[in-house]
């Protein structure tokens, strides 16, 4: 556990609640080096989660590249934890609060965030832990992530390449409609004239950066082995979006063209009830 004297993370308290889950910011913590990132530990955290948390493929890969021809390595998970610096490789380990030891620190470094993200952003809730490891110079294709997300670099460096998650010329209502569906795609389509709206973040051990839900990014890593650990939450307002999202995916297909989320606060408060209702009766996910 945590000394409760000592900090995990070092956040600015005003841009955190300036900032928080609207733009991206650049944030420090104290976790290179934690005993629960050694590669030894990472193979027994592999061992122990089930097979669905442990997802791995080639990391020699594109930018837009689709998720149905992702190149696999023909190494096990295992293999690729120990392998990872010369056979190329991406990996991670999803879920890893199942682990209570992991559990103890994403929640200790969760807790930090808190004392200031409720004021602005209240309802923490689904606390989720990813690790993720990468061979040098792999890509992470474009894509979002549906979580609030604070992703710490570990061991090595990476190169974030961060979007605006509100601009529609990017990542389109549909598209966002079709990631909170029944059946998401994770990658986004990339085009080069993206690269002109481009943030980028340059992490190394120690670093950094908090990435607001559906940010539009991409990933390239330098030239070691990298060891990312991405502390994830879904707070009210990410909740409510994301159910109002899914009611349009479902309106959408049924011909109609629905809203956008934020432009009618009485139909949003209808589309997100009979969201909640129908989660309830299990006819929609979430
Ligand atoms: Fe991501």
């Amino acid at each position: 556990m945590n000394d409760r004297n000592a900090h995990l993370l070092e956040l600015d308290s005003g841009l955190l609640r300036g900032s928080l889950d609207r733009e991206p910011f650049r944030i420090g913590h104290q976790l290179s080096g934690h005993p629960l990132f050694a590669t030894e530990r990472l193979l027994a955290l592999c061992r122990a989660l089930p097979e669905e948390c442990v997802e791995y493929n080639a990391g020699s890969v594109e930018v837009g590249q689709d998720p149905s021809l992702t190149p696999r390595t023909g190494l096990s998970a295992e293999e690729t934890v120990r392998r990872i610096a010369e056979e190329q490789s991406w990996m991670v380990l999803k879920y890893v609060e199942r682990d209570p030891h992991y559990r103890d620190l994403l929640y200790d470094c969760l807790d930090e965030i808190r004392t200031v993200s409720e004021a602005v952003s209240p309802g923490m809730d689904r606390r989720e832990g990813f690790i993720f490891l990468s061979s040098p110079r792999s890509i992470t294709p474009f894509h979002m992530d549906p979580e609030i997300n604070f992703l710490l670099q570990i061991a090595g460096s990476k190169k974030m390449r961060l979007f605006d998650n509100a601009d529609r010329g990017i990542v389109s209502e549909e598209e966002l409609e079709r990631f909170h569906s029944e059946h998401p795609q994770r990658n986004l389509p990339y085009r080069d004239e993206f690269a002109a709206r481009e943030r980028v973040f340059e992490l190394g051990p120690g670093d950094g950066v908090h990435v607001p839900v559906t940010t539009p990014h991409w990933v390239e890593v330098g030239d070691e082995v990298s060891v990312s650990f991405s502390i994830t939450f879904r707070s009210d307002v990410s909740e409510r979006r994301a159910g109002i999202y899914a009611m349009n995916a479902a309106l959408r297909a049924r011909g109609l063209r629905p809203r956008p989320p934020g432009l009618s606060p009485r139909r949003d408060e209808l589309k997100y009830f009979l969201f909640r209702a129908g989660r309830r009766l299990g006819l929609t996910g979430g």
